[in-house]
């Protein structure tokens, strides 16, 4: 594709991350039942990826159940807004459940720490968060992360389920845009 610059993280990297996270999951809750709860839209796939990966690397260790919750953060920039909101909410009760959020990216950490306090209002018997891609340069808040997946370069990227615009999330590999495509897109790039 002409407006990727290079990429970042191959599937077969990105997949191999998974899987050690998946490994580090099934062991910390095993004999449970974990609600993996999917941050849309960015988390769309890791969600999707990591809990088949968890079923199959726990082998029926663990109890692996779906639940999704929408925020957004970033409007249409390539900068976070830094305002985080909730557009759509989970489809069941957390209270006395074992909890993993699980995120695509964090960079500032607003989204986490917003989701952490609202989530963590509701009495959930624990909760903890894995992250594929941690960008730890812009970090506005504290937060904890219990299982990363990789280390993320201090570049804008898409791909594997982040955008710009609304597009690249279907690329199958995490890459750098080419700078001309902010620009030519409406925005100026901050360097
Ligand atoms: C992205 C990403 C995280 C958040 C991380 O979501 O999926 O939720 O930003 O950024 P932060 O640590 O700087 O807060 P976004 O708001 O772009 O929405 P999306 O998942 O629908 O793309």
């Amino acid at each position: 594709m002409t407006e990727i610059e290079s990429i970042v993280f191959t599937p077969a990297e990105i997949a191999a991350a998974i899987r050690r996270m998946a490994e580090s999951i099934a062991r910390d809750y095993l004999g449970r039942t974990v609600v993996l709860l999917g941050v849309l839209k960015g988390a769309l796939f890791v969600t999707a990826d990591l809990a088949r990966t968890l079923d199959a690397v726990a082998a029926g260790g663990i109890e692996v159940r779906l639940d999704f919750l929408a925020v957004s953060s970033y409007g249409n920039a390539h900068r976070s807004s830094g305002e985080v909101r909730l557009i759509q909410d989970t489809s069941h009760s957390i209270e006395g459940k074992h909890v993993l959020i699980v995120e695509d990216i964090i960079d500032n950490g607003l989204t986490l720490k917003y989701l952490m306090t609202l989530l963590g209002g509701r009495a959930p018997a624990s909760l903890r968060v894995a992250v594929l891609l941690d960008k730890p340069y812009n970090r506005r808040v504290d937060v904890h992360v219990d299982y990363v997946g990789m280390t993320c370069p201090d570049e804008f990227v898409v791909g594997y389920g982040l955008d710009y615009q609304e597009r690249y999330r279907t690329l199958p590999y995490v890459a750098k845009l080419r700078s001309e495509i902010f620009t030519t897109m409406g925005e100026t790039v901050a360097t």
